[in-house]
């Protein structure tokens, strides 16, 4: 296990359609497609009160002991992680911690221009964001907010910060955004960007995932190379989650992430810790390990230490998506972070 994905809150301002479905749009979508879609809709998620929030004291804490059994990434998420108040105090704290190779964040992008340069200076090296859609309308269908102009700003903003590389990630749904492959790609060769396409996961809050809006990683690749000339790029990271192909005469890439069609569980080594407290294995555990208790206990670091070896040891084999025993966890992914 080298890469830790701290989740600094549950709560976020979007309501993307293979997040957290609850707008109108997401709604009619699914209901169009699948007969037996509830009405109204479930919601399985309910924000944490705030006294279940892991504080930054905490959370230092746990990177610091986690640093020292081998943990070199650290991922900050959400939710939205723009929504937790002064988030740069959480950034210059980790950042201080000695053994951290790498610190990177994953936001919607919406927020993202206030704090920018603080968050840079406080040690923010690397973002991730998600943009799923380059037309204003759909973006707001998908997202339920009308946001693409914060979002194209906040790249251009992390790109003029050197913060190296942004990446953008879409995630991929049949009818909703598929016709935009190729122009999603372009715009990553225009601007130079890391540009990842993913496939939809059972992980929404309202249990609308269907296999039939899955548009697999080798159709999109198809499709792509249709219309660019694209070389695969060598990876010397087996944990990688993208397949990368470059451009001719550009520094864009784009990476399919396929983890539904082509799962890489075999080599994962990510951890997650949610934002109130519990150790994660896997997107996809069913058991979730309870740290906080520890911690506001009087476990000390040694014992920590131990917790943590020990849920690693129980980290699950794979992901079981399309097989009889899958079983989709009770968080959605804006309790888990992605
Ligand atoms: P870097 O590649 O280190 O920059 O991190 P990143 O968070 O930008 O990308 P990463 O490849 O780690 O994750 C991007 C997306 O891939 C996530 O939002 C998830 O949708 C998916 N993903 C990441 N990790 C896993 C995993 O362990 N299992 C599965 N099934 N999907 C994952
Ligand atoms: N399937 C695949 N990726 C998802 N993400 C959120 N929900 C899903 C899902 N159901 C990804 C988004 C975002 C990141 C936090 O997680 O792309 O960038
Ligand atoms: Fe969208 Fe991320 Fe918010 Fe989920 S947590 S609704 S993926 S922005």
């Amino acid at each position: 296990m080298r890469d830790l994905r701290v989740s600094v809150t549950d709560r976020c301002n979007f309501r993307c359609m293979y997040c957290l479905p609850e707008t109108e749009a997401a709604h009619n979508f699914y209901r169009g497609r699948w007969a037996n879609f509830p009405n109204p809709a479930p919601i399985a998620r309910q924000w944490q009160s705030h006294e279940k929030i892991l504080t930054f004291e905490e959370i230092e804490r746990v990177v610091r002991i986690a640093v020292g059994l081998g943990i070199e990434k650290i991922r900050l998420t959400g939710g939205e992680p723009m929504l937790r108040q002064e988030l740069e105090k959480l950034i210059e704290k980790i950042s201080r911690i000695d053994g951290i190779k790498d610190l990177a964040m994953t936001s919607n992008g919406y927020l993202f221009a206030k704090k920018a340069k603080m968050l840079r200076d406080a040690g923010l090296r690397r973002i991730s964001f998600s943009m799923d859609s380059l037309d204003r309308e759909n973006f707001k269908k998908i997202t339920g907010r009308d946001g693409l102009t914060e979002v194209l700003e906040s790249i251009e903003l992390a790109r003029q910060l050197g913060m190296n590389p942004v990446k953008v990630n879409a995630v991929v749904i049949r009818g909703i955004n598929d016709h935009e492959i190729e122009s999603l790609a372009e715009f990553a060769r225009q601007q130079q960007l890391k540009f990842r396409f993913i496939e939809f996961m059972p992980l929404d809050s309202g249990r609308a995932w269907q296999k039939d809006l899955v548009v697999k990683g080798s159709e999109i690749l198809q499709r792509l190379q249709k219309r660019f000339s694209l070389s695969p790029v060598k990876s010397d990271n087996a944990s990688e989650t993208a397949k990368r192909w470059g451009f001719a005469n550009s520094n864009a890439e784009i990476g399919i992430i396929a983890p539904v069609s082509e799962p890489f569980c075999g080599h994962c080594n990510r951890i997650r810790l949610t934002a109130d407290g519990k150790v994660r294995t896997c997107l996809f555990s069913v058991v979730e390990h309870d740290l906080r208790s520890h911690l506001r206990g009087d476990a000390s670091d040694e014992q920590i230490k131990k917790f943590f070896v020990d849920a690693v040891w129980q980290k699950e084999p794979r992901h079981y998506i399309g097989e009889p025993q899958f079983k989709q966890p009770e968080r959605s992914m804006s309790c888990i972070g992605g």
